[in-house]
């Protein structure tokens, strides 16, 4: 049986696009269909209930286009949200913070992991309990980076200003002895090259988000629910809350796609 319904992401922005990208290029046949609420993003600094709050819109948004899978494609969404929603609905949902820690877990030698993300993810403890889960000496050192997806969401992640804010922000590791760094928000592949030039190449860098989409793969075939192959052109679907621009600019760079469909739309 084959079920050629699209699959939705949702993220606070843009950063859910590093995850759509992942499954465009192992998942050809689905059909995405993508909610970011650029419009009050970050979620990261907002309490708990208003995450929750925000994240239930955009499942509901999606539940009304028909989607056969929900993709948390935000850490701090699912740090805060996933079990709930994973409760309340009928359809598989996945998140990114699990794929991201079996990831870490299998790369780390010295079992010294570093962990990334917004304030709201890192609070959470889910990335410690995830990696503890599995293996409880590992040592895990999360660092909030409340400045990142402001650069990120501003399109600045190639500049000079983001060059020296991920450098003073990631020097929190220096001591560390970290083999592996978590990327623990979606948005944070954008400033990989930065990441990676701070952090030098002895470190492994994890993107949970890309990570999370051999998860969806997994469960496609385990529900029984892959899209046919089929030649037919995908019509993918972007909608967010916030200015079109940005969501385009970043879909073009990302995506390499030319022509993204872009809606806008009011939540709830
Ligand atoms: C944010 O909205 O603050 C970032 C979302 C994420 O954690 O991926």
């Amino acid at each position: 049986m084959s079920n050629n319904n699209p699959i939705g992401f949702l993220d606070s922005g843009v950063g859910g696009l590093t995850v759509v990208k992942e499954a465009m290029k192992q998942l050809p046949n689905e059909t995405v269909y993508y909610v970011g609420d650029t419009l009050r993003c970050p979620y990261g600094p907002r309490p708990v209930e208003q995450i929750k709050e925000f994240t239930w819109e955009m499942t509901q948004f999606l539940l009304k286009k028909n989607v056969k899978m929900i993709v948390i494609a935000c850490n701090t969404a699912t740090a805060v949200a996933l079990e709930d929603i994973k409760k309340t609905i009928r359809i598989p949902v996945v998140g990114v913070i699990n794929p991201g820690a079996r990831a870490a877990l299998k790369l780390t030698n010295n079992k010294k992991i570093g962990v990334i993300g917004t304030a709201a993810t890192i609070n959470s403890g889910e990335y410690v309990s995830s990696i503890h889960k599995k293996s409880p000496k590992t040592d895990v050192y999360g660092l909030a980076c409340p400045k990142f997806v402001p650069i990120v969401e501003s399109k600045e992640y190639e500049s000079k200003v983001a060059e020296q804010v991920v450098h003073e922000t990631l020097s929190a590791f220096e001591g560390k002895d970290i083999d592996t760094l978590v990327m623990g928000c979606t948005h944070y592949p954008l400033l990989r090259p930065l990441i990676r030039k701070e952090m030098g190449d002895k470190v492994e860098l994890i993107d949970s988000g890309a990570e999370a989409v051999s998860e969806v793969s997994m469960l496609l075939d385990y529900y029984d629910i892959a899209a046919d192959a089929t030649e037919k052109e995908k019509s993918h679907e972007f909608f967010m809350t916030g200015s079109k621009k940005i969501f385009e600019d970043i879909s073009h760079d990302w995506l390499k796609m030319t022509d993204v469909s872009v809606n806008r739309i009011t939540l709830p």
